[in-house]
C-alpha cells in the first residue's frame, strides 16, 4: 500500500518520480491504485504502450502461419494481462480494428481495480468498434488468472519487469499461457530494454521452450529459435529493438524534461504461437546454411574500408565484417542495414577469422529476408 499523499499532486513532478521509481525497479507493487502516478503512467507510457504492441501486431502479420490463422476466425478473443490504463491492449485492438471479424472480446487483467476502471474506459471511448466486447478481471498474478481458453492472442507489455520471477512463478504463468491460449493462438510480449529487463525474457523464452514444445517463437529470433537464447551466453549481453518511431510533441517535451531519448520504440519483445504439433512437440526444422536468417543486433559501424554489426541466427552470435573492396549488386544491401532488419548472408567461402569478428568472402550475397 502506498502512503498517502506520498506524492506532490504537481503533474511534472508525479512523472519524475514515476520514472525515478520504474527505471530504479523500486516501485511500489500497488502504484497503479494512486490516482496520480496512474495519471502520471497514462500521459506518458500509455501512448509509448500503445505503439509498441501496433508495431509488433504489424510484424506478427508478416508470418503467414499468423495471417492464415487469424483469416479463419470469425470471432477474436484477446486477454491483456498487466494492463495498466490498458495502451498494450489498444495497440493490439488498433491493429485487428481493419479486419473484420463479426466480433472481438477483450479481457483486461490487472492488480489494480482503478487502472482497470481506466482502461476500460479508454478502449471504449476510443475504439467505437462495432461488436467489440471488453470485460476486467482484477487478480493478483501468478496467483489469480482470468479463468479463459480457446483464446486467439494473449499479451502483455512491460509485466515481467516488475516481478521476481521465481522457478514457481515461471511455471504457473506458462500452465495459463498453454490453458489460456487456442491451437494457433499467439503470444504477445514486450518488455523494457534494459539489461535487467531483457534478460528476464530471454530467460523466460528459454524456460518457455523447455516447457511447451508445442510452442513456436516467431519472433525476434531468426530461424524459429529452438535452442537456448545466446544473449545469456555472456553476463553483461542482452537483445532488444530500437524501432524509429517519431512520439507526439507532447511526449517528446516529457521527454526532454526527464532526459531521455526517444526517437525509437525500445523495447525487448517475444512474438510466439502455439502450432498444431504432435504430442512429441515441434519437428525439427531443417535448415541449410546457405537458408538460415541472420538478425542484426547492434547498430552497422562504417570504419575506412569495411562495416561491421553483430548478428544472431538464433543459436549464435556473429560479429561479420565486409569489406567495401567486396561491394557488389549482391550484397551493397550490407552497408544500409539497420539493426533489427533480417537478412540471408549467403557466404561463398569460410568467413576469415579477424579478431572478434570475421570477414564476409569475396562474392557472399546479402538478402533481405521474409518470413515463410
Ligand atoms: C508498467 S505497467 C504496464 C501497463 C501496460 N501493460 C503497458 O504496457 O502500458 C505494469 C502493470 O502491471 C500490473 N501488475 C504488476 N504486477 C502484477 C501482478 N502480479 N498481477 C497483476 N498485475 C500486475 C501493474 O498494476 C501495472 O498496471
Amino acid at each position: 500500500m502506498l502512503p498517502p499523499k506520498l506524492f506532490s499532486h504537481d503533474s511534472e513532478k508525479l512523472l519524475e518520480t514515476l520514472s525515478d521509481l520504474l527505471c530504479n525497479k523500486t516501485i511500489p507493487k500497488d502504484y497503479m491504485s494512486d490516482q496520480g502516478l496512474r495519471e502520471a503512467y497514462r500521459s506518458y507510457y500509455h501512448e509509448q504502450s500503445f505503439h509498441k504492441a501496433l508495431s509488433l501486431f504489424e510484424e506478427m502479420c508478416l508470418f503467414p502461419s499468423v495471417i492464415n490463422f487469424l483469416k479463419k476466425q470469425d470471432s477474436i478473443h484477446i486477454a491483456d494481462l498487466a494492463t495498466g490504463t490498458g495502451g498494450f491492449a489498444q495497440g493490439i485492438l488498433h491493429g485487428l480494428a481493419s479486419e473484420s471479424f463479426s466480433s472481438i472480446s477483450l479481457t483486461l487483467q490487472d492488480r489494480s481495480q482503478s487502472a482497470l476502471a481506466v482502461a476500460e474506459l479508454e478502449i471504449k471511448n476510443l475504439y467505437p468498434i462495432p461488436h467489440l466486447m471488453t470485460s476486467t478481471y482484477n487478480g493478483i498474478l501468478p496467483d489469480s488468472f482470468p479463468p479463459l481458453s480457446g483464446l486467439q492472442i494473449l499479451s502483455w507489455g512491460n509485466m515481467l519487469n516488475e516481478w521476481d520471477l521465481t522457478a514457481g512463478s515461471t511455471k504457473k504463468l506458462l500452465g495459463y499461457i498453454d490453458r489460456a491460449l487456442g491451437k494457433g493462438g499467439i503470444l504477445l510480449i514486450a518488455e523494457p530494454a534494459d539489461r535487467i529487463s531483457s534478460r528476464k525474457l530471454h530467460q523466460f523464452s528459454n524456460d518457455l521452450l523447455d516447457t511447451l514444445p508445442g510452442f513456436e517463437i516467431l519472433a525476434p529470433c531468426p530461424n524459429n529459435r529452438r535452442g537456448k537464447c545466446p544473449a545469456l551466453f555472456d553476463e553483461s549481453d542482452w537483445c532488444h529493438e530500437d524501432r524509429p518511431h517519431r512520439f507526439s510533441q507532447e511526449l517528446l517535451h516529457a521527454a526532454k524534461r526527464l532526459g531521455h531519448i526517444k526517437d525509437s520504440l525500445k523495447m525487448s519483445y517475444l512474438i510466439c504461437q502455439k502450432k498444431d504439433f504432435p504430442e512429441s512437440g515441434l519437428p525439427e526444422k531443417k535448415i541449410t546454411k546457405s537458408d538460415e536468417a541472420w538478425k542484426m543486433i547492434s547498430d552497422m559501424i562504417h570504419e575506412r574500408g569495411l562495416s561491421k554489426s553483430t548478428f544472431c541466427n538464433g543459436n549464435e552470435w556473429m560479429t561479420y565484417r565486409l569489406l567495401k573492396r567486396y561491394k557488389f549488386s549482391g550484397n551493397d544491401s550490407f552497408f544500409r542495414l539497420k539493426k533489427g532488419q533480417t537478412v540471408q548472408i549467403k557466404l561463398s567461402g569460410k568467413p576469415e577469422k579477424k579478431g572478434d569478428a570475421f570477414n564476409i568472402p569475396e562474392g557472399t550475397a546479402v538478402l533481405p529476408f521474409s518470413p515463410s
